[in-house]
């Protein structure tokens, strides 16, 4: 319906647009929804399959709790930090340390938009990347500078992948890193399938404990995040 009013018409074009908008929102939640599976990713489990690759693992408390859970399937895991081994903190230093006695290699100065520089050989059936976050917030191509991290991590890691392997980020759970990270059409872009998506429950996880990207020893997440795990295969 239109009125005689210029003024009132494009009023009430925007209002219909926005109303189109809010619907689509809607739907794209209520299908995120439907897509999410009601139990945690098994990591201990999916890790034990093969060559597992853990990328910009900050304190590398992740990879402890999982390297302990692995008994002698711990060598399989490879944990990497994007930091140069001077540049770790002390926390991270110590796991490192324990990692090791558990069999599990460390190596630092490992970019996840670069693996298969840095891995030209080895096949993975596994590659983790929890809480990915860049420390600028300054654009990239236009975009947000996570929001390419996660396409550029995606199509790194499709080349190290071993047939059936699968790639797997954990995020917080809000519409706002939805919007920065866009797995779905990420994964379009790096050829890759659409993720099916786990809820991730810290609780799982003894002894990690998240590290912020711009202090080690500082957790990013609040109590009442919600946390999630996608899961990528070829
Ligand atoms: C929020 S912290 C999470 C650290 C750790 N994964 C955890 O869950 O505690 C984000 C991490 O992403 C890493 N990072 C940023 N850009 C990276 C890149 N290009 N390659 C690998 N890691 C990267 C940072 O070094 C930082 O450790």
């Amino acid at each position: 319906m239109l009125f005689g009013d210029p003024i009132l018409n494009s009023e009430l074009l925007r209002l219909r647009s926005d109303l189109a908008y809010a619907r689509l929102k809607a739907r794209l939640l209520d299908l995120k929804h439907k897509l999410t599976e009601r139990e945690p990713f098994d990591f201990v489990s999916a890790a034990k399959e093969g060559p597992t690759l853990l990328v910009g693992e900050g304190n590398l408390s992740f990879a402890l709790s999982l390297a302990s859970r692995m008994g002698s399937a711990a060598s399989m895991l490879k944990a990497t930090t994007y930091e140069t081994r001077s540049n770790i903190s002390n926390v991270a230093k110590n796991n490192a340390a324990r990692l090791s006695k558990l069999g599990s290699p460390v190596l630092h100065g490992v970019d996840a938009r670069r693996l298969e520089e840095r891995f030209p050989v080895t096949r993975f059936k596994l590659v983790v990347f929890q809480f990915p976050n860049v420390a600028s917030r300054r654009p990239l191509h236009g975009r947000n500078p996570n929001h390419v991290l996660i396409r550029r991590f995606l199509r790194s890691a499709r080349h190290v992948l071993a047939n059936n392997g699968r790639v797997a980020i954990t995020v917080i759970d809000s519409p706002h890193y939805d919007g920065t990270f866009s797995m779905h059409e990420a994964a379009a872009w790096a050829g890759l399938s659409p993720p099916r998506i786990h809820p991730f429950w810290t609780g799982d996880h003894p002894s990690y404990t998240h590290s912020n990207t711009q202090d080690e020893n500082e957790s990013a997440l609040v109590r009442q995040d919600k946390l999630q795990t996608y899961v990528f295969e070829e």
